[in-house]
């Protein structure tokens, strides 16, 4: 399979799991054409034509025409020099990568991660979140994200990619789209009589199960083992990177008694425990693996062939449907 129809199957998969819902998604598309249409000159120059197809500004080919014959990845969640130099290493060694197909964005995913993070108004939404609370509060989060990043050295990975000749493309929003989803039907529509059932219903999914082996178990950051659940929401999985800390007092006006999170701040932490919300921090890695494994098995069913070298926390578990 090509490089750009991978992707571009990887970008619509991510779509079909998008808290949005697919009209959504073409609505906002849709904007992004028809903004296009109107621009001229300069304005035209600057614009990022991926935003006419691909929703997720976190997610693109950071190297490579496309046009690549794809057939062998090496899979990280964080791919940076090291992990490019260390690919290259591996072909030197005879070991076929045809691209990199990393998770935490890189090089411009990396630039416009900010601008995935509306999505997270929706996942409060549903639980029944005003929008208006929550837009208003993800604004300055979002400022500030997007100061920070923009004092970062962003082309880095994208830059030693191209010197080694490697394609790499980056899905993060995409399989934390199906990570989401997964955990809500798996583990939040079901009932737990305690935090601790919840923890070993987690261990009981392949990813966790082989991070808790190592150490890496998902814990729980705040609550106790035999505390009742209440609400269990997976509110922390997409949406770029962590919300303002705001979005727990509104969650727990809103009813909810549990969050699933894959990476719990300190202020988060603190407000967690100021309105009695229990939080239950999954394993990070598992987590984004669990993820960037629904989306692989997806391509592979259109790809039958398509082959993974498991590097940077990544562990391939594949599913039967
Ligand atoms: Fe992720
Ligand atoms: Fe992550």
């Amino acid at each position: 399979m090509k490089l750009k129809t991978l992707f571009t199957r990887a970008v619509h998969i991510g779509m079909e799991a998008d808290p949005r819902g697919k009209k959504a998604l073409e609505k906002l598309l849709k904007k992004q054409q028809d903004k296009y249409k109107k621009l001229e000159g300069k304005e035209k120059e600057f614009f990022d034509e991926e935003r006419l197809w691909n929703p997720y500004s976190d997610s693109r080919i950071i190297n490579g025409t496309g046009e690549e014959e794809i057939r062998r990845v090496m899979v990280g969640i964080d791919i940076e020099t090291p992990e490019v130099l260390l690919a290259d290493r591996l072909r030197e060694r005879g070991e076929k990568i045809d691209a990199l197909f990393i998770h935490h964005p890189e090089g411009r995913a990396l630039a416009d991660l900010e601008k995935v993070m509306p999505l997270q108004v929706d996942v409060l939404a549903q639980l029944g979140v005003p929008v208006n609370h929550a837009e208003a509060q993800l604004r300055p989060r979002m400022d500030r994200i997007w100061r920070a990043i923009h004092a970062d050295n962003l082309f880095r990975t994208e830059r030693a990619a191209e010197l080694l000749g490697i394609p790499a493309f980056n899905c993060h929003t995409v399989t934390d789209n199906l990570v989401w989803r997964f955990i809500e039907q798996t583990i939040c529509k079901k009932e737990y009589d305690s935090l601790e059932e919840i923890i070993t219903a987690l261990r009981d999914i392949p990813e966790y199960t082989h991070y808790a082996k190592k150490g890496n178990p998902p814990i729980i950051a705040h609550g106790s083992s035999g505390g009742r659940p209440g609400k269990i929401v997976a509110t922390e999985f997409t949406g770029g990177t962590n919300g303002p800390e705001d979005f727990l007092e509104e969650q727990s006006r809103a009813g909810v008694g549990t969050i699933l999170s894959m990476h719990v701040t300190e202020k988060t932490l603190e407000e967690a425990k100021k309105h009695h919300v229990n939080m239950i921090q999954c394993s990070h890695m598992a987590s984004d693996s669990i993820g960037i494994n629904l989306l692989l098995d997806a391509l592979s069913k259109e790809e039958k062939r398509l082959d993974v070298i498991e590097a940077a926390g990544f562990v391939r578990v594949k599913r039967k449907k």
